[in-house]
């Protein structure tokens, strides 16, 4: 059996909110997405939660959130030059230009240390993304924000309930953004949350992810640029019952990953694995390696892995320097040499609630197994 990255079973508690739609004949927004709403905001300790279509309509109506408070046409967000595509299309879709900073090897996010060097009379807000749900490092960015008077974005898609010192992540800067795409901490199908505890962002949000209309209204009345960002209630019903199973399915994640972390622990010589420090918890999203020494042959791992039924992704890769989607930017390579590192010997998969204890074994005995063996040149390649 293929061990997929993520999975989604849909539950009684799912199946009677769905019910709710087929007994009111209305799927669009509704009943279900204000109750989404209000337990996910509960939940996690939130002021405001408003459902998007997705994590990257929640990114995108947070980047545009920005020209309520100042912002024109072209100034610049700073994002990671390595995180999920997403973050990057949010702040060109919205109207922005991304301004990258390298990551750091050990953490897989932004560098605080070389934010300041990003920075222009443009910048209007600093993105972080909590990468595979490890907090980023928030006090340093935060000063950062606070001397150039910029407003901070978190993208915690994949950081649902990650905490940094002793603080929830998505509302430590201004505002926050979640995804609920099958294989992240609560699932929708499709699905995203910005959340804030600012009231007059709330409202800003609320009216861009409806065309631009006054929050609340569906009158033809529109008072900024705005889009149709809206969740629907058949998604909201299935992040009813991922909210309802949060803590057994985070501590199951979390189980996973220190198991598996065991049981390859005498493999620590040929890859690095994010660490939790004692005043964050991190959000089990998926199990990142990034090999030691590039001799051991990312693409080789990733095909070996494949062959094995593990479904494996690549670490994103550098953006600005390692796709060509953004070469038109004009940055060169070897400007992000960790993000360049990381986007050629990393790679990501799986750990979610339905990965077995089985299947824990059988990834660290064919992780071994490859590393051990790797100066034997096998070809893994699909044929
Ligand atoms: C960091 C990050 N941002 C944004 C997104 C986009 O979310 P969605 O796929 O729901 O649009 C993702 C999705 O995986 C992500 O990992």
């Amino acid at each position: 059996m293929r061990i997929n990255f993520g999975e989604l079973v849909i539950g009684d508690t799912a199946k009677r909110y769905l019910h709710r739609v087929v007994d009111k004949n209305w799927a669009s927004e509704g009943d279900n997405v204000k109750e989404f709403e209000e337990k996910f905001a509960a939940k996690f300790g939130y002021k405001h939660a408003i459902a998007t279509s997705s994590g990257t309509d929640a990114d995108i109506v947070s980047c545009a959130v920005l020209y309520d408070f100042g912002a024109k046409r072209g100034d610049e967000i700073v994002v990671p030059a390595l995180c999920f595509v997403a973050c990057v299309n949010s702040i060109l879709a919205a109207g922005f230009t991304p301004k990258f900073v390298d990551i750091e090897l050990e953490t897989l996010n932004i560098d605080p240390s070389k934010i300041e060097a990003a920075i222009t009379d443009r910048t209007k807000a600093i993105m972080v993304v909590h990468t595979m749900g490890k907090p980023c490092e928030m006090d340093t960015i935060l000063e950062v924000a606070k001397k150039y008077d910029l407003r901070v974005i978190e993208d915690a898609c994949e950081a649902h309930g990650a905490t940094y010192k002793g603080k929830v992540v998505g509302t430590i800067g201004d505002m926050g953004t979640f995804s609920f795409y099958t294989a992240h901490q609560i699932v929708c199908g499709e699905g995203g949350m910005v959340v804030t505890n600012d009231d007059e962002i709330a409202g800003v949000v609320r009216s861009i992810k409806s065309h631009g209309r006054p929050p609340g209204s569906i009158y033809f009345d529109f008072q900024r640029i705005g889009y149709n960002s809206k969740m629907n209630d058949l998604e909201a019903a299935l992040g009813l019952e991922g909210i309802e199973q949060f803590e057994e399915n985070f501590n199951k994640r979390k189980n996973n990953l220190y198991k598996l972390l065991e049981l390859t622990g005498e493999l620590s010589d040929y890859f690095y694995f994010i660490k939790e420090e004692n005043y964050e918890k991190v959000s089990p999203h998926a199990f990142p390696l990034v090999l030691k020494d590039e001799k051991y042959d990312r693409d080789r791992l990733y095909n070996y892995l494949e062959s094995k039924d593990i479904q494996c992704k690549t670490l994103f890769g550098s953006l600005p320097t390692q796709h060509k989607a953004f070469k038109f930017l004009g940055y060169n390579k070897g400007q992000f040499p960790v993000a360049e590192y990381v986007g050629e010997s990393g790679l990501h998969f799986g750990m979610h609630q339905y990965i077995s204890d089985d299947d824990l074994v059988y990834i660290s005995d064919s992780l071994r197994e490859y590393f051990k063996n790797h100066e034997i040149s096998q070809d893994y390649t699909r044929k």
